[in-house]
């Protein structure tokens, strides 16, 4: 995860605008517009109020499932897609957005009835035939095709559907999603999903969750993948490639499917055959696993530079160190089950799964996390890893940047000098217990650490997380 260098974000805020004076109308003037143009003023916001990413996600409602169907041909790059999304309007909604850059729409349909459509950059507005009433139900189908490309992030590095040599790296953090679906993308929003795929006979699609069916048929594998447990979208993955597999259940009972390309498979094995302590291990500190699948999936993308934690099943783009098998895991708990509310609260994705690493280290013969924090001390002022507080990254730009990482770890370990070891686990656990399938603010956490451990921390998560430059203290 080394940050590629950095570059200022370009974005179109057009279209933000016009919504944010909408929001802005006060409610009376709201209903008067509404009162002389019925469909003004329940427009679904182009996105989620996330300052970061600011037309990620959408507002108006919330998707209860998506149901993917693809067909991939790994030798043109040409995607063809359907999606089916189930939601439910979260206000009177006359209009609403979908997130999805790139490819083309051929159709829109709204409750079995063709819905007017049309592209303002990565925004796809939808009006369906009828406006929708707050709380109601409904189903939207998108049908559509093309050849996917990455987005390019503020920092510069590439996700989303990203082509290999044998067929493609699908990685969504953070916006990637719309590079491959039609998406209510931002981690707000959680939803269970169905991805079925078609590849040349040969080639494995690998998605999340369980794997439900597999056939072939005219030289064609259709692969079909379940998860239910809800999923934020950047989680989503669909990777296609010339995999070995190997599949088996843990002692507790968790399904893992490791899906490795051959490429990568020397160098990899010994780190996959830890999978089942690792994931052991973790449920002893954290509670348990939250899933019911599990498993690798070991690409080779050598230009990817990254890592992600695809839900159910983390996807590397090489073979992975255990320090990476490790904190690809532990975001199953930190991250996955328990989602970001927004993009800026970074750190306790990232920050706790580096603390696993240290963790993981200290119980397996390596430094101690004392240690680990006492060399990361030891950096001078101006170094990167002070360049920032974690709390604040300031942009989407540093959210996977050092200080986000390691310096996100070392408030872990501020606070459990501050703790003790024994209430420092009961917070970890608790915070995994309490928001499991759900989300998490950083001042939540801070609330609960409070509490669990009858301490005033102000302090220390005010030094550790929000303020600029080296803390004077360690
Ligand atoms: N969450 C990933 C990890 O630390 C990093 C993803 C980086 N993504 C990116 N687009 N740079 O495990
Ligand atoms: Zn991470």
């Amino acid at each position: 995860m080394t940050p590629p260098r950095r570059q200022p974000a370009r974005r179109r805020t057009a279209v933000l605008r016009r919504e944010a004076v909408l929001a802005a109308v006060p409610v009376a003037v709201a209903a008067l517009i509404g009162a002389t143009a019925p469909a003004a003023g329940t427009a679904g916001a182009p996105g989620a109020g996330d300052p970061y990413f600011p037309l990620s996600g959408n507002g108006g409602y919330h998707v209860r499932h998506y149901d993917l169907t693809l067909r991939y041909d790994t030798s043109s790059g040409y995607l063809d897609g359907r999606a089916v999304l189930a939601a439910r309007a979260t206000q009177r909604l006359s209009r609403f957005d979908l997130d999805l850059t790139g490819l083309k729409v051929t159709g829109v349909i709204v409750d079995g009835l063709p819905a007017a459509h049309r592209r303002d950059g990565r925004e796809l507005v939808v009006t369906p035939r009828h406006t929708l009433r707050a709380g109601r139900d409904f189903r939207v189908t998108v049908a559509y095709h093309g050849t996917p490309k990455p987005v390019t992030d503020p920092d510069d590095s590439a996700d989303g559907w990203i082509p290999t040599d044998d067929g493609a790296f699908v990685a969504g953090e953070p916006q990637g999603a719309m590079t491959w679906f039609p998406a209510n993308n931002h981690p707000r929003d959680k939803s269970s999903y169905d991805i079925t795929i078609t590849v040349p006979q040969g080639r494995t699609a690998v998605a999340n969750g369980a794997l439900l069916a597999r056939h072939t048929a005219h030289g064609k594998t259709t692969f079909h993948w379940r998860e239910t447990q809800p999923m934020a979208a950047y989680l989503a993955t669909a990777t296609v490639g010339t995999f070995d597999i190997e599949q088996y259940t843990t002692r507790d009972g968790i399904r893992v499917y490791n899906a490795v390309d051959p490429r990568e498979a020397r160098e990899a094995a010994p780190v996959l055959k830890k999978l089942p302590s690792v994931l052991e291990w973790e449920s002893s500190l954290f509670g348990p696993y939250p899933f019911r699948s599990a498993g690798s999936i070991v690409d080779h993308a050598p230009d990817v530079g990254y890592a992600l934690e695809t839900q159910t099943r983390p996807l590397y783009d090489s073979a992975p160190d255990i320090d990476t098998l490790v904190h690809e895991n532990a975001h199953q708990w930190f991250g996955d089950s328990v989602s970001l509310t927004a993009w800026k609260d970074i750190w306790l994705n990232e920050g706790f799964a580096t603390y696993a690493e240290w963790l993981y280290e200290e119980q397996h013969g390596g430094d101690s996390a004392q240690e680990t924090f006492d060399a990361l001390y030891a950096h001078p002022a101006g170094d990167r890893l002070w360049a920032f507080p974690p709390g604040d990254p300031g942009s989407g730009e540093n959210i996977f940047d050092t200080p986000v990482y390691a310096r996100g770890a070392m408030t872990l370990h501020a606070l459990r000098k501050a703790v003790g070891d024994r209430d420092f686990l009961r917070i970890l656990r608790a915070w995994a217990t309490e928001h499991r399938g759900g989300h998490g603010t950083t001042a939540r956490f801070v609330r609960l650490a409070e509490r669990i451990s009858g301490k005033s921390l102000d302090t220390l998560f005010h030094t550790w997380l929000y303020t600029k430059g080296k803390p004077d203290s360690a």
